[in-house]
């Protein structure tokens, strides 16, 4: 791959799990080797729809920077900041207000599934999609890597890319979304996509006892005893970030023969699990003992991500008409 621009980020709104990691922050990882530039930032604007404690969102945004560097992100490669420390991700988020329409918004997934659930929706969740608009055209990205959840996102994104360069003549680039397809969408323990917001999540960072834990409840097909095992996706699917093509075909024929319970399949998985992780884990617990080193990190990103985005910000503001010559 030539040299591309990259982007993303992740919202501080509690910890993240294996289908944040293998969706989208271990693409972030492995981007970032080669000529790419990246821009991987803490969404922290965007999680006070959900968080409104100052603790709480303090120590969110503290895990988020020790889960990106715990998981390899190297601060020498990648610009690493905090969406708050860049004022313009809201200033243009406002401008992209204005050239937006109700009903245009009305149509994003994350709206409608909260407007069905009933749920107090604030302005916030309403805007969610032009703020997230800002965070990434301001840096002009060729590629967004994420789950495939966000997708519809990063069309909005190209949409208000469009009809500010019709309006106001040409300024964002498009961006691409970079969804791998075997991850795009990790299942979760009951089969539908792993999600904070349903309890179903196996955590990244987890103790042996709590992804064990996890892992043994993974919903399987019940069978009668003595009986062979049916498939079952969730667990395979979850297994399949673990194991190669052919092993995976093994413990599946040897699963579906009932040569395999489901008891010893599921505690394969947590071993599977842990022995990934437990790398990472070592090095974000010897990272969190040194919380200044993490504010330094992220006081040096935000001063090279400023550049960028103020660059671009006086282009839209010269742009629009409020500079005056
Ligand atoms: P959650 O749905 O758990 O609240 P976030 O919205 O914080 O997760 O997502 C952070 C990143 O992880 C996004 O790029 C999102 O697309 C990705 N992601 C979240 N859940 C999954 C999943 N189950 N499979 C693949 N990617 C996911
Ligand atoms: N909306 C993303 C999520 O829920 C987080 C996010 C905010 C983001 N701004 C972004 C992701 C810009 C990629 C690019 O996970």
């Amino acid at each position: 791959m030539s040299q591309k621009v990259i982007l993303s980020g992740v919202k501080p709104s509690g910890r993240p799990h294996i289908g944040n990691y293998f969706g989208a922050m271990k693409q972030f990882v492995d981007l970032q080797n080669g000529d790419n530039k990246l821009y991987i930032f803490i969404a922290d604007y965007h999680a006070l729809n959900t968080v409104q404690s100052k603790e709480e969102l303090q120590e969110n945004i503290r895990n988020v920077a020790l889960d990106y560097l715990a998981i390899g992100l190297d601060p020498e490669k990648v610009v690493l900041f905090k969406q708050s420390d860049i004022q313009e991700h809201t200033e243009l988020g406002w401008i992209f207000n204005t050239i937006t329409t109700m009903p245009y918004l009305m149509r994003a997934h994350a709206f409608k599934d909260a407007e069905a659930k009933n749920k107090d929706i604030t302005v916030g969740t309403f805007d969610y999609p032009m703020l997230m608009a800002a965070d990434i055209l301001l840096y002009s990205p060729d590629l967004v890597p994420v789950g495939k959840d966000q997708k519809q996102h990063i069309e909005i994104a190209r949409d208000t890319a469009e009809k500010f360069n019709r309006v106001y003549g040409e300024t964002f680039k498009l961006p691409e979304p970079y969804i791998l397809a075997d991850t795009a969408t990790f299942p979760g323990l009951d089969g539908q996509k792993m999600s904070k917001s349903y309890n179903n999540t196996i955590p990244l960072f987890g103790t042996d006892e709590e992804i064990t834990k996890a892992c043994m409840s993974v919903v399987t097909s019940s069978n009668a005893a003595g009986t062979p095992n049916k498939s079952d996706d969730t667990l395979f699917t979850l297994l399949s970030a673990f194991l190669n093509k052919d092993e995976l075909q093994v413990k599946r024929e040897k699963y579906e023969s009932g040569d395999m319970g489901y008891k010893e399949t599921k505690e394969l998985l947590a071993e599977k699990i842990i022995t990934y992780i437990s790398p990472m884990r070592a090095r974000r617990e010897e990272l969190a003992e040194n919380p200044e080193r993490i504010v330094e990190i992220l006081k040096k990103g935000a001063a090279k991500a400023k550049v960028i985005a103020s660059e671009k910000m006086k282009e839209v503001r010269e742009k629009i008409g409020v500079t005056l010559e």
